[in-house]
């Protein structure tokens, strides 16, 4: 096995590249699963290993139902990895999480389906019944918090993701269903990732990226979410995202 990787990062939408990573090399390994959804890239940030993978791959050609969600976290793991700060990008339910908003979400709800979620599908397989009532690692949530404060980024501590299957985006409906659920935020790649990587016993932690108002959740109910305003939107809030990792 390679070196340890001190930090994986798992970019979401408009989150291809880590700004700050050096001497970087790009790994492809192809795992039992098959292979990631991109080149791994690793190399270092402020002295610490770091490894970087686009979720999406690195010209956002898999949407969220087909991202290989395991590949991405064995090929981690494999390289070293122990740890995992996913960066989703996602849309506001409830008034702390208006558009650039940066969130570190402590539960979840799952309303994807079809999705592979665990590695008890293999052939042969031990069943795992993993422990998921707090579905984000709270020492590694713990951490991002603090790091947010010693970089001065403004971090919202804690919320529920609720991951829905997309692409498309959901109905006012949906969303109100969701914040009814107890949603504050919505996002398509959250699961099953978070709970793979509890499988693997990896540490695990979402960084959410809050591009817009979810369907009917903002002060102008009727509006349409265009791919533009999320871009602008992530744009704007990643500017906490290079001295948070940093910090971290
Ligand atoms: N819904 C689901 N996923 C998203 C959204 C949304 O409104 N915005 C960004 N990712």
């Amino acid at each position: 096995m390679d070196r340890l990787i001190e930090l994986a990062v798992i970019g979401g939408t408009g989150l291809y590249q880590l700004a700050g990573l050096e001497d970087v090399e790009p790994h492809q390994p192809v795992t039992r699963f098959g292979a990631p959804s991109g080149p791994i890239r690793v190399g270092m940030l402020e002295g610490h290993r770091v490894a970087f993978l686009a979720r999406h791959g690195e010209e956002h050609s898999l949407p969220p139902h087909q991202i290989n969600y395991r590949a991405n976290l064995v090929a981690l793991q494999a390289l070293g990895a122990r740890r995992v700060l996913a960066l989703n990008t996602v849309g506001g339910i409830t008034a702390r999480f208006g558009p650039r908003v940066l969130a570190c979400p402590d539960q979840l709800i799952d309303y994807t389906w079809g999705r592979i979620s665990t590695l008890c599908e293999e052939p042969g397989s031990e069943v795992m019944h993993v422990d998921f009532g707090d579905p984000y690692t709270p020492g590694l949530r713990r951490e991002v918090l603090a790091a947010a404060t010693r970089a001065g980024v403004a971090l919202e501590d804690g919320g529920c993701y609720g991951a829905t299957q997309g692409p498309r985006l959901e109905t006012r409906a949906e969303i109100a269903r969701m914040r009814r659920d107890g949603c504050d935020l919505v996002g398509m790649t959250g699961m099953p990732e978070a709970a793979l990587a509890r499988e693997l016993e990896l540490d695990y932690a979402c960084l959410a990226v809050v591009a817009n108002w979810a369907a009917g959740a903002g002060p102008d109910v009727a509006e349409v979410i265009t791919l533009q305003d999320v871009l602008d939107n992530v744009a704007a809030a990643s500017a906490g995202l290079p001295p948070l990792l940093r910090a971290l």
